[in-house]
C-alpha cells in the first residue's frame, strides 16, 4: 500500500466535493490503485486544520465552509509554509479562486509548493493563463508532478488526452466547446428561449455563476483555449492573444434561422495553423449535423484535436460541476501515485 500527504488548499465547491469524493472513493482507491490517501490538512483563508487523519472525522462530509473551524484540529491563521514544514512531502490540491491576470492567490501557492518538493493538483485556471510554461518547468527541475486537469475541463479530460494519449503526434489544430454554462444557453435558445430567459434559468439551476459575464462573454472558453494550446503545443501563448467574441451579441432571430436549417449555433474555442502561423480565436460558429461537436448540448463539453498522424481525435462529455472537478484533481493523483495497471 502506498501511503500518500494530501494537503487541500481551499474548501469551497470544489474543495469540499474533493473531500466527499475522497471519503467515497477511499476503500476503491485501496484495492485498485494500492493508495491510501491521508488528508493531512485542509486551508483556508481563516485558518486551518492539521491532524493525522482529517478523513476520519465523522462530520467531514457534511461540513460547510463556516463548520471547520469547529472541527478538530483547527488552527487560526494556519497558513501553507506552516504544513509544508510540519506535513510529510505529498501533493498539494490547489482549488481557490484566482485572478486571471496575475494568477494570485494561487500563483504564490504552487510555486512554493513546487520549489519545497511537493506534487501539485491544480483547479484553478489563473496561475496556468499567467504563468503556466514556468510553471511546468518549476515541476520539471523539481522532479515533481504539475498536473491541472481540474483546470482544463475538469472531468472532460482534454489535457489528458492532448498531451499523454496524443503524444508522438502533432497538433495542428484543435476546436471545443468548453463552457457548459454558454453551450446550455445556446441550447434552450435553439428551442425558442430567450437569451435573457435561458440564462436566468441556467443560474437558477446552479450552472451559471451570479456574475456569468465572464462565461457569456467567451473569456472562461478564452482561457481554457490558452491553457490547452499552451500545453499542448509546449507554447507560450498569451491571454491578449486570443481573438473573443462572446454569445451576448447573437440575436434570436441567428438562431432560430441556424435551427430551421437543421444547424446549431455553438460557442467555438479554436486553434488553427494558417500557413505556419497558429491563431486562437473564440466566437460563435454554425456547425453542421456532420460536425463531430453538433451533438454537444447543454451543460457538455466537447472538443476535438486535429493531429498529423492520428487524425481528428473527439472527446464529449464531463460533468460541468465541483463534483466533476473534484473527480478530476483526484485522477491527477492516481496518475501521480497510483498503480494504473
Ligand atoms: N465550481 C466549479 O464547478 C469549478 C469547476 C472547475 C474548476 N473550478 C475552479 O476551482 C477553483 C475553486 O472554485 P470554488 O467554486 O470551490 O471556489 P470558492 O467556493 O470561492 O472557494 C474558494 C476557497 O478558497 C479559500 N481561499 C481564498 N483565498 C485564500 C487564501 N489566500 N488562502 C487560503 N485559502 C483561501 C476560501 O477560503 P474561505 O472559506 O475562508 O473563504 C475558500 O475556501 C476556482 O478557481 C474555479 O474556477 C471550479
Amino acid at each position: 500500500m502506498r501511503p500518500a500527504a494530501v494537503v487541500l488548499l481551499g474548501f469551497g465547491r470544489v474543495g469540499r466535493a474533493f473531500t466527499r469524493v475522497l471519503l467515497d472513493t477511499r476503500s476503491r482507491l485501496r484495492e485498485r490503485y494500492g493508495l491510501q490517501l491521508k488528508l493531512r490538512a485542509i486551508l483556508t483563508s481563516r485558518g486551518g486544520l492539521l491532524a493525522e487523519d482529517i478523513l476520519s472525522q465523522p462530520r467531514l462530509g457534511e461540513a460547510s465552509r463556516e463548520d471547520v473551524p469547529a472541527l478538530s484540529g483547527w488552527r487560526p491563521g494556519l497558513g501553507l509554509d506552516d504544513v509544508l514544514d510540519k506535513v510529510e512531502r505529498g501533493v498539494l490540491v490547489e482549488c481557490l479562486s484566482s485572478d486571471l491576470g496575475t494568477g494570485e492567490p494561487a500563483l504564490g501557492f504552487i510555486r512554493r509548493a513546487l520549489a519545497r518538493g511537493w506534487h501539485v493538483a491544480a483547479a484553478s485556471k489563473g496561475p496556468l493563463a499567467a504563468a503556466g510554461k514556468n510553471l511546468m518547468e518549476s515541476a520539471r527541475r523539481a522532479g515533481v508532478f504539475f498536473r491541472f486537469s481540474g483546470a482544463t475541463g475538469a472531468a472532460l479530460p482534454a489535457a489528458d488526452v492532448g498531451i499523454r494519449s496524443l503524444a508522438g503526434s502533432q497538433v495542428i489544430g484543435l476546436e471545443g466547446i468548453l463552457n457548459g454554462t454558454t453551450n446550455f444557453i445556446l441550447t434552450r435558445m435553439q428551442e425558442g428561449i430567450p437569451f435573457e430567459q435561458a440564462l436566468a434559468e441556467a443560474q437558477r439551476r446552479g450552472i451559471a455563476e451570479s456574475d456569468p459575464g465572464r462565461d457569456v462573454e467567451g473569456l472562461d472558453t478564452a482561457v481554457k483555449l490558452l491553457i490547452l494550446s499552451n500545453v499542448v503545443l509546449e507554447a507560450d501563448f498569451k491571454l491578449s492573444d486570443v481573438k473573443v467574441e462572446g454569445i451576448t451579441r447573437l440575436s434570436p432571430a441567428q438562431v432560430a434561422q441556424a435551427a430551421r436549417e437543421g444547424k446549431k449555433i455553438k460557442l467555438l474555442g479554436r486553434l488553427e495553423t494558417k500557413e505556419g502561423v497558429q491563431a486562437l480565436s473564440v466566437a460563435p460558429a454554425v456547425l453542421e449535423p456532420g460536425h463531430p461537436l453538433f451533438q454537444v448540448d447543454g451543460v457538455e463539453k466537447g472538443i476535438t484535436f486535429f493531429t498529423d498522424t492520428m487524425g481528428p481525435v473527439t472527446l464529449i462529455g464531463g460533468r460541468s460541476d465541483p463534483r466533476g472537478a473534484a473527480a478530476a484533481l483526484l485522477k491527477d493523483i492516481i496518475g501521480m501515485y497510483g498503480r494504473l495497471t
